[in-house]
């Protein structure tokens, strides 16, 4: 029997060494070359090929030994080969470097991407998120502060679930039966949602849950109405099924639907996407009587209500409104996260959708990626039955208003007439329209100085600037928001 064992060098970074990471499948075999000349054929092949580069220092010849798993005599046998070849040079004090005058050309990097480089591909979005850089503050919308995050009992409850071996195999692509138990009981404590397990799909994020209706609902050439100012993420994921999205105005009392009536007098309309809760960004709540005649419209017109309740926890005046989906449950598909609850990070998000949508989510998303992370999901469901996440929830609302109200206060005195807004009855941030300023380059300014904020620009549809700052006041506390408003402040005077 021939004795194939793969080899995987390990990837090294810093001082400019190589990283010299794929896996190399030495052959042991009588029959086959002395291990130091595949070792040293591997490593010129990887030159050739542009992997490792003139001037890079391999890893010393023990570690690569260690690596391999071969003697070190055999690598420094390895190293000799190439260093004759004039694959190598060897200075005293800085090891082992590729040359800087190979034998060889290596491939153009266009000779190498030849292949997918010259496919005719569809038109992939047109948009990226980003990691948040660390070290900055971010005042980004509805970012929560993770600091408060109860990550003991998480990680508590995180490994009694990797302790159940069922956790670790094949599960529901619906998700764990004991999260949706627990989602929907909270669901049905706190929006009023006659629901039961059954209703439910766990997913990761709202994202992963807006992408899956979109995908089950919509045709190419379907006409969806989205808030005029909103959230490019879910357009774009709507898009991508080549359905046609037409912007509808929003005000102060969230989405025109006297707009929106106007339009499905005119076109079919297949679906609305919208944030009725805390409209995002502008964070304006659809009152009652829209709520109302949005609903007869959807049902007059058939099409279907998207309604994204990505914050619903975080209200501070009143009551929170109950969801579309609690009074017109036919309608609508609903879709809802942890990001805002938790945190973004653990990306769990559900969906409410009636049959036989909810069947063809589940089988779309069994095609995705199977099924979620489903010890996490156990864990979860744990927090939740314990009433972990409930007291979470009850902390951080009494934490976010107080900062929501430092954050009015402060900018009301620092910025005065420049900042307008009103202040948002929930959610993590606040919408200010912006006098005198050009916001763009105010948000790149604070930027500079490790403020993070969205102007007005992020949020239109057509991608043109408008006069308002989004501020999110979720994430730091009063000290730090204190420093970040005086550095925004810094900022707008510099430009
Ligand atoms: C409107 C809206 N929907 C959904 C989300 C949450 O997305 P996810 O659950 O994919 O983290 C956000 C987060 O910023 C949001 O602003």
């Amino acid at each position: 029997m021939p004795q194939k064992t793969d080899h995987k060098p390990r990837a090294r970074t810093g001082s400019g060494e190589a990283r010299w990471g794929h896996a190399l499948a030495l052959d042991a075999t009588p029959q086959a070359q002395p291990l130091y000349v595949q070792i040293a054929e591997a490593i010129s092949a990887d030159v050739r090929r542009g992997v490792l580069r003139p001037g890079q220092a391999l890893p010393g010849s023990r570690s690569l030994a260690r690596d391999l798993g071969v003697h070190r005599n055999t690598v420094l046998a390895a190293l000799r080969e190439l260093e004759k070849q004039g694959f190598l040079m060897t200075e005293p004090a800085r090891g082992t470097r590729i040359s800087e005058q190979l034998p060889v050309q290596p491939l153009a990097p266009s000779v190498r991407a030849r292949g997918l480089a010259d496919f005719p591909v569809p038109r992939a979005p047109s948009f990226r998120v980003m990691a948040t850089p660390p070290g900055h503050f971010t005042l980004l919308g509805g970012v929560p502060d993770l600091r408060h995050v109860p990550t003991a009992a998480l990680a508590r409850a995180y490994r009694r679930a990797l302790g159940r071996r069922a956790n670790l195999g094949y599960g529901d692509p619906a998700g764990s039966a004991a999260l949706r138990a627990g989602l929907a009981t909270m669901l049905a404590r706190t929006r009023g949602l006659a629901l039961t397990s059954d209703d439910l799909v766990v997913t990761r994020g709202s994202q992963m849950a807006l992408d899956l209706v979109a995908r089950a609902l919509l045709r190419p050439g379907d006409v969806v109405a989205v808030e005029g100012l909103g959230y490019r993420p879910a357009w774009e994921a709507l898009r991508a099924t080549g359905a046609q999205l037409v912007p509808v105005p929003v005000d102060e009392h969230g989405l025109q639907v006297d707009r929106l009536a106007a339009l499905a007098e005119r076109v079919p309309l297949r679906a609305l996407y919208l944030t009725p809760h805390h409209q995002y960004p502008s964070t304006a709540v659809l009152g009652a009587p829209r709520r109302l005649q949005l609903i007869a419209l959807a049902r007059q017109h058939r099409f279907a209500l998207i309604e994204d309740d990505y914050d619903h926890e975080f209200h501070y005046e009143g009551r929170p409104i109950l969801p579309l989906a609690a009074r017109a449950p036919e309608s609508v598909a609903y879709v809802g996260t942890l990001s805002k609850v938790l945190a973004p990070g653990l990306r769990l998000g559900w969906l409410v959708a009636p049959s036989p949508l909810r069947e063809a989510i589940i089988a779309r998303r069994s095609v995705v990626d199977r099924q979620g992370d489903l010890v996490l999901e156990e864990a979860l469901a744990e927090l939740l039955d314990e009433g972990e996440v409930a007291r979470h929830v009850l902390r951080m609302r009494g934490l976010y208003e107080q900062r929501r109200d430092f954050m009015v206060e402060r900018l009301r005195e620092i910025f005065g007439e420049t900042l307008s807004f009103t202040v948002p009855r929930g959610g993590m941030a606040l919408w200010a329209r912006v006098r005198g300023v050009d916001v763009d380059r105010w948000a790149e300014a604070a930027a500079s100085r490790k403020v993070l904020v969205q102007p007005g620009r992020l949020f239109s549809f057509d991608r043109r600037a408008r006069p308002f700052l989004r501020l999110g006041y979720g994430a730091h506390d009063e000290t730090e928001l204190a420093r970040a408003i005086a550095l925004l402040n810094q900022a707008r005077h510099s430009l």
